[in-house]
């Protein structure tokens, strides 16, 4: 390598090294590139804060009239929806929470730390972070029982990265009357004796099971025991003699679902997860993971909200009539039906006289 010492090729060398290096960048660039496909404008520009509207022009995907069963559902089984959320996460998921799956809901509330009137959020006049949690849920619920308790048969909530099928909550639901005290979520086992339901997959209560709980704080027989909301919220319903319920479809599906969609269907779970110590129910790995009627999936980032959206109210397979189809449970024919704005006489058969003295 004799021709490799002087100073004309030490240079030669080094330039080798430098174009060798560009030719190799150039060729791993391209090759990522080809992997990465430019978003979709609509999510450009709500990533780099351009255009927030580009949302509000989403379509909704509901066209009234066109569904006549989910309709008439909607009458039956109104569903307030409140989500958690703070001021932070706004902008980033609140917002499509917003513009997917909470227009289904008969009403929506955001609830935050602090007001937030453009947004809208309530603020609940806490501080943020996941110890306040089940003060936000305890306040949250007395909001909700004290202002809107006329306004739905059913209070469900969930967190800002929840995706809900709210006709497919509606139709578990009508199973069931409002004044009965049941609550439905993801149940888990350790704690209490019925269990409770996991937090981030959502979980509902009905009319009654509000009217308890807010009862149950306001004569002390449950108090801020803990910051764990789900578990506290799940030991204050099974002092308060509300049944955790089971949520699983006509087959033994789970409706409910702590994780996304893709770990659910795709995923193993390590035996050693702690998953399988708190499941109540058996879990299915695989395709019958999951109802075909699935009500929620939690870890839902911005892209799989509107993914979904698509993939549960767009995407179809032409022609193909759909394996199972269970018929709306026989008690939805006896349901009062609500119109906004003239509801119906036979509104509300109340069980206890607690309603609004909050
Ligand atoms: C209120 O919400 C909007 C989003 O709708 C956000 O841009 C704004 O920063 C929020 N204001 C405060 C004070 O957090
Ligand atoms: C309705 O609820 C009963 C329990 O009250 C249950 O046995 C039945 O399977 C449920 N039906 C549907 C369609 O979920
Ligand atoms: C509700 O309260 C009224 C008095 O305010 C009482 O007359 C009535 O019996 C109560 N109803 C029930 C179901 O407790």
């Amino acid at each position: 390598m004799a021709f490799l010492s002087g100073k004309t090729s030490w240079l030669a060398f080094n330039l080798g090294i430098l174009v060798g290096f560009f030719a190799i960048s150039l060729l791993l660039h391209s090759v990522i590139h080809s992997f990465r496909v430019r978003a979709p404008l609509a999510i450009r520009s709500w990533k780099e804060m351009e255009d927030m509207s580009v949302l509000q022009k989403i379509p909704h995907t509901h066209q009234p009239g066109s569904s006549k069963v989910s309709d008439d559902l909607s009458h039956k089984v109104r569903i307030l929806c409140w989500i958690m959320t703070g001021p932070k996460n706004l902008d980033t998921k609140t917002i499509h929470v917003k513009h997917s799956w909470a227009r289904h809901c008969n009403v929506v509330l955001f609830m935050s730390s602090t007001t937030n009137n453009s947004f809208p959020t309530i603020g609940l006049d806490t501080n943020e972070g996941r110890d306040q949690l089940y003060w936000k849920t305890i306040r949250a619920f007395q909001y909700v029982h004290k202002n809107y308790f006329d306004q739905a048969d059913w209070f469900f909530k969930a967190d800002d990265d929840t995706y809900v099928v709210v006709e497919n909550l509606r139709w578990m639901l009508s199973n069931y009357t409002s004044d009965q005290p049941v609550y439905f979520g993801k149940r888990f086992k350790p704690f209490a004796k019925q269990g409770y339901m996991s937090g981030g997959a959502g979980y509902v209560l009905s009319k009654e099971a509000l009217n308890r709980f807010v009862k149950g704080f306001r004569t002390g027989v449950c108090q801020h025991t803990t910051s764990v909301e789900d578990l506290a919220l799940g030991q204050c319903m099974e002092k308060m003699g509300v049944i955790a319920e089971d949520s699983r479809d006509t087959e033994k599906r789970e409706t409910f679902h702590p994780f996304t969609p893709e770990s659910h269907l795709t995923g193993v779970f390590d035996k050693s997860f702690w998953y399988w110590a708190y499941c109540f129910y058996p879990i299915v790995e695989g395709p019958q993971c999951c109802s075909d009627l699935a009500i929620s999936f939690h870890y839902v980032d911005s892209e799989l909200m509107h993914t979904l959206e698509y993939f549960v109210y767009h995407l179809r397979a032409y022609g193909y009539d759909y394996r199972y189809q269970p018929a709306v449970p026989e008690v939805a024919e006896r349901l009062p039906v609500h119109y906004k704005g003239k509801p119906a006489t036979e509104v509300i058969t109340m069980t206890t006289n607690e309603t609004g003295s909050l």
